[in-house]
């Protein structure tokens, strides 16, 4: 269920430079997406397309050992994401078990799934924070994005239980062309719910939101118009004495310059999906690189020496324009996965950047954004059948 939006969350936001440190940092941030399972079927999950074909899941053991070796590496935030991690019969396990090793734990759930009586066994077995999706702020294009005709009502409930738990709790809503003239609309609703941080998070297209760029991409007067928005609730709120703190993330097709992604590839991030792969970045699956499996490889090998975590470290892997720019230690490049994704080369610069030679391609998907009529009838919803059917041809022309 998780947008690449929320996956940074809770990223610790201090990488180190290229030129400071010889190397590495450690893997402070470890995400377990226990599952590719999930009730809903949001057509801007960052899964895999292929996420059907993935072969078992982790065992119990498997993961409070990922836990621990993560632990030794220097790991301090365990994650816990998906598909949708209450699928998993071992969770309280899991927490449990994390919780004991001293991670600060964080559940990111769409909460179908969850009831007052789980709510209560998390806290027991020692979650610190909650993170609850929404579609949107209307029932109608909730349900119809989640592909759930009982979402909304569930998250309402579950939102306000949380909270009522005592929970920290960040509400994050996915925000595209279908709900960003609403942003007025979700922003109350996260005081009405009384969040702690509600995420704004402008779809970013990775896995599923990818393919159903046509329909998602916002304009840029919707997105301009959404900021200007947020920012006058932010003045109204903060005067009203609402400690709410409203975050607002710009999709990376109205930016100039890439943005840091992961922190750095290998720096401080690592995921382990449902069947044991390891990655620098959740979307990485998708590259043409080979990545160990926690199940073949013990976790600090796969982190200090794999071949997939040191491909993108320093900058031997570059070429130009990153290669002589002087923003190469602020960037590293950008997004590889958006490189690949756009160009079908991974090594090219991330064509969000003026600079590359190909963001005409972020050009063009603007311009289209301004044309297309976006129908949600034309919405890929991401769910089993689709998965397999799915065509492996990611270049998408606009
Ligand atoms: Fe993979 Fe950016 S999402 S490098």
């Amino acid at each position: 269920m998780s947008n690449s939006g929320s996956a940074c969350n809770g990223q610790p936001s201090q990488a180190p430079s290229l030129s400071s440190v010889p190397g590495h940092g450690q893997p402070l941030w470890l995400l377990a997406e226990l599952t590719y399972k999930c009730p809903l079927q949001c057509p801007y999950c960052s899964n895999p397309l292929d996420f059907a074909e993935v072969g078992a899941e982790l065992t119990t053991e498997q993961w409070l050992d990922v836990f621990r070796q993560g632990r030794e590496l220097g790991a301090v935030q365990l994650g816990f994401s998906g598909g949708e991690p209450l699928v998993r019969q071992d969770l309280i396990e899991l927490i449990t078990g994390a919780h004991k090793m001293g991670y600060y734990t964080n559940l990111i759930t769409s909460g179908v799934g969850l009831n007052e009586g789980k709510i209560a066994g998390l806290h027991e077995a020692g979650l610190d924070h909650i993170q609850v999706s929404f579609q949107a702020a209307d029932p109608e294009v909730n349900n119809l994005l989640a592909g759930s005709e009982k979402a909304f009502k569930q998250k309402l409930k579950m939102a306000r239980e949380v909270k009522a738990q005592g929970y920290p709790m960040v509400l994050n809503f996915v925000t595209h062309r279908h709900n960003i003239d609403r942003i007025d609309r979700i922003i109350e609703l996260g005081v009405e719910l009384e969040a702690d941080y509600v995420e704004l998070a402008t779809c970013q297209y990775y896995g599923w939101a990818f393919d159903n760029i046509k329909q998602l991409l916002p304009t840029h007067e919707q997105l301009k118009r959404a900021e200007r928005i947020t920012n006058q609730y932010r003045e109204q709120l903060a005067a009203a004495g609402n400690p709410i703190k409203l975050i607002f993330v710009t999709p990376d097709y109205y930016e100039e310059r890439p943005k840091k992604c992961m922190n750095g590839w290998g720096q401080v991030f690592l995921t382990v999906t449902p069947d044991g792969t390891a990655l620098p970045c959740h979307s990485a699956r998708m590259l043409p690189i080979e990545f160990p499996n926690v199940i073949d490889m013990p976790l600090q090998k796969i982190w200090d020496e794999s071949s997939g975590f040191n491909h993108f470290r320093g900058d031997s892997w570059m070429e130009e324009p990153c290669l002589s720019c002087d923003e190469k230690e602020k960037d590293f490049g950008g997004c590889h996965c958006q490189a690949y994704m756009l160009t079908g080369d991974m090594h090219n610069a991330d064509p969000v950047c003026a600079k590359s030679e190909h963001h005409e391609l972020i050009l063009s998907a603007r311009a289209m954004a301004e044309t297309v009529a976006g129908n949600p009838a034309d919405l890929l919803y991401r769910n089993e059948r689709n998965s397999r059917i799915i065509t492996t041809d990611r270049l998408l022309k606009f």
